[in-house]
Parts: structure tokens; C-alpha cells; sequence
């Protein structure tokens, strides 16, 4: 295979692997593509920053020897020991026998994947040195397993699945991507993926802020640079709660009478929202309503009645909203039947089970036919 590394700094090159056909990452639909990201910093001794997904191993390994013999790395520095992320960890120390620095929480984990591993256990927050360079790893846990971390070397964050994107593209660095594609895949992948543990976020936000990294090298997409302010930011006004002045319409339909219902729902709640967006789970993604559900101020659910209760993508989209939580302020619900209704009651109890709370200005709308 002939792949290059991509120099990104002085000494460090990307020698991740891109794998552009991907369209469902556990489930969630990547409409751009997968990146696995993992950095060489080639000093006196090289050191690997994360792994890549198993399948992924034969292109990184071309990538890291068109810089170093594969088996010259003798550290690998593992902020988060997900299969995307670790998958190919097990062949690379095979290779080399290097030694796997990480958060004792890592240590164990890997240790529970693969195996025994000859693992150097690295404090948070506490400077070590590795390879005759300098680096602070530090906790971010549930961002989003417990054992999550972002390393920092020289003033590059390596921030994991923190700030990710599921966007691959030949072109590592921002500037040379479209910021509009690559900021929404940044803000569906915080939906998707970081959104349960937002205060948590929060939190790491904060503490990565103080560090001030001039770059920002994630596991998944671009690394920014120019633009990375523009990704904290949007990972402020996520985490923090704050609400688009934006109703989200969510629904199914059998026979199309409920999709009237929601262009009928989405001219109702225009007086008040200045954006309605529709999610017609027939052909919508799950994971794109999600997305929307992370910032919007209203959320309206709409299924047919299907034997007394919803059709089955409302109920997997429930499921979404009782794993992901996102925090909408208020919900309404719609729906239409023939012969017997419930989808809109069963819409209800869902929604108050969850959490959620009825609008006090938008009534439901039920209808036969
Ligand atoms: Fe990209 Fe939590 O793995």
C-alpha cells in the first residue's frame, strides 16, 4: 500500500487512514465518510498518539513507514482504548514491543479487550516524558467513556473523540476543507455521541480552553487550526444549553395523512419559530433528527396510529431520546388514524416518562384520515 504521512507540525505527521465509503458508524449515518486519526511525533525515539480501527492497521502502518521503520516505535501514547481507536494497537506493539502509555483507566481497559499489554500507567494532568519529548495527558472522562483522555504536546491538543467529526477528506487540515460541511459534522457527532454526558463536556471544555493549543488534532476529521475556535465555540453553546429559536418536526407516515399533518404542524409553529425543520423518518436518518433535537426549542412528534400505538422508527427515535437526552424545552405531539387512534397518547407517555414537557401554547392535532 502506498500512503504518506501528512506533516501537520514540526516532527509530527498524521498517520491516520480515511475510509470514505463508511455510511453507518454504529448505527449512525455518515454521510461523509469515517476518519481514524493517529499522529507520529518523530523525535529521538518515535512515539505513536492513538491507534485506528483494526481493518485500518495495513494504512497506517504505510503511513508510519514513510517516516519511521514501523518497528522503531517503541511508545504508544492511547488517549481511549475504543475499538476505532485501539484496533490496531495489539498488531503495532506486536511488531515493535512498545510500551502503551495511558490513563490507569485505559490500562485496564485495553488490558480487558486484548489482553496482558505492557502498559506505563500516566497520571492526569501530570507532565511525563516519553521518547525524549515532553507531553500531559489529561482525564476527560465520559467524553465519552469513562476512560477518555487529551494529550497535549508542544501547544497541539491531541483531543480524541473530543471535537471529532465523521468527515474524510484527503486533505487533513481545515483550511482546506468546506468549514460549513465539517462544523455540521462536528455539531452531529457532539449529538450523536457526546450529547448524554453534555456536563461532563462542559467541563473538559473548560479545562481545554486553559491549555490554548494553537491546534487541535482529534481522532475523527480535520485537524483545526484557523477554525478551531469556531468548533470550541460550538462546543460552548452546545454543552451550555442554548436554544435556536427553532421548532424541530419529527415524524412517519403510512398512508401520507400524517406527513400532512406535519406540513400543516410545521405552518402552525413558524408563527412563533423562525426555523422549522422536517425529519420524515421514511427517508431521514435517525441521527440527523437527533442532531437537531441538541438546539432546538420545541420538538413536534408525529406517527399514524399502528395497532394502537406508533409506527416503529418513532419508537427507535424514543429510544434516541432516552439514551442520547437531549434537552428540549417542550414537545407537542400529532397523528392521524382510521379505525382506532393511541399513537398520540402513546406519544405523550413516552414524552412525560422521559421527562419531557408539553407545550402550553401548541395543542396536539389528532385526525382520521
Ligand atoms: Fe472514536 Fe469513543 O471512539
Amino acid at each position: 500500500m502506498s500512503m504518506k504521512a501528512v506533516e501537520i507540525a514540526e516532527k509530527v505527521y498524521w498517520v491516520g487512514a480515511n475510509d470514505y465509503s463508511c455510511r453507518s458508524f454504529h448505527g449512525y449515518y455518515t454521510a461523509h465518510g469515517v476518519t481514524y486519526n493517529s499522529y507520529l511525533v518523530a523525535g529521538d525515539e518515535p512515539v505513536l498518539i492513538d491507534g485506528v480501527k483494526k481493518e485500518f492497521t495495513a494504512e497506517q502502518l504505510a503511513r508510519i513507514s514513510s517516516v519511521v521503520p514501523p518497528e522503531s516505535v517503541k511508545h504508544i501514547i492511547c488517549n481511549h482504548s475504543e475499538f476505532d481507536h485501539s484496533g490496531s494497537i495489539p498488531v503495532l506493539t506486536g511488531i515493535s514491543g512498545a510500551k502503551v502509555h495511558a490513563l490507569p483507566a485505559g490500562i485496564k481497559q485495553l488490558t480487558a479487550m486484548y489482553g496482558p499489554i505492557d502498559g506505563a500507567p500516566v497520571a492526569s494532568g501530570k507532565p511525563y516524558s516519553v521518547g525524549g519529548e515532553n507531553f500531559t495527558t489529561y482525564a476527560t472522562p465520559m467524553v465519552h467513556w469513562p476512560d477518555n483522555a487529551v494529550t497535549m504536546y508542544r501547544d497541539i491538543l491531541f483531543s480524541n473523540d473530543a471535537f471529532g467529526q465523521h468527515y474524510a477528506s484527503a486533505h487533513v487540515f481545515d483550511t482546506h476543507n468546506d468549514m460549513r460541511s465539517v462544523t455540521a459534522e462536528a455539531k452531529k457527532y457532539y449529538a450523536n455521541i457526546v450529547m448524554p454526558y453534555a456536563a461532563q463536556a462542559a467541563k473538559a471544555l473548560e479545562s481545554i480552553k486553559a491549555l490554548n493549543p494553537a491546534i487541535i488534532a482529534p481522532s475523527h476529521g480535520v485537524v483545526l487550526t484557523r477554525f478551531k475556535d469556531e468548533i470550541l465555540s460550538l462546543y460552548e453553546r452546545l454543552t451550555s444549553g442554548t436554544k435556536e429559536d427553532k421548532a424541530v418536526v419529527v415524524f412517519d407516515s403510512m398512508w401520507g395523512h400524517t406527513a400532512e399533518l406535519a406540513k400543516e404542524t410545521g405552518e402552525t409553529l413558524k408563527s412563533r419559530f423562525s426555523a422549522v425543520e422536517y425529519f420524515d423518518l421514511r427517508v431521514d436518518p435517525l441521527s440527523d433528527a437527533v442532531t437537531e433535537t441538541a438546539d432546538c426549542a420545541l420538538l413536534a412528534i408525529g406517527s399514524p396510529t399502528h395497532y394502537l400505538t406508533v409506527l416503529p422508527k418513532i419508537a427507535a427515535f424514543f429510544n434516541e431520546l432516552k439514551s442520547l437526552k437531549p434537552s428540549v424545552p417542550e414537545y407537542m405531539a400529532f397523528g392521524s388514524y382510521g379505525w382506532g387512534g393511541g399513537a398520540v397518547k402513546e406519544i405523550n407517555e413516552t414524552m412525560n416518562a422521559l421527562g419531557y414537557r408539553h407545550s402550553e401554547t401548541f395543542a396536539d392535532v389528532t385526525r382520521v384520515f
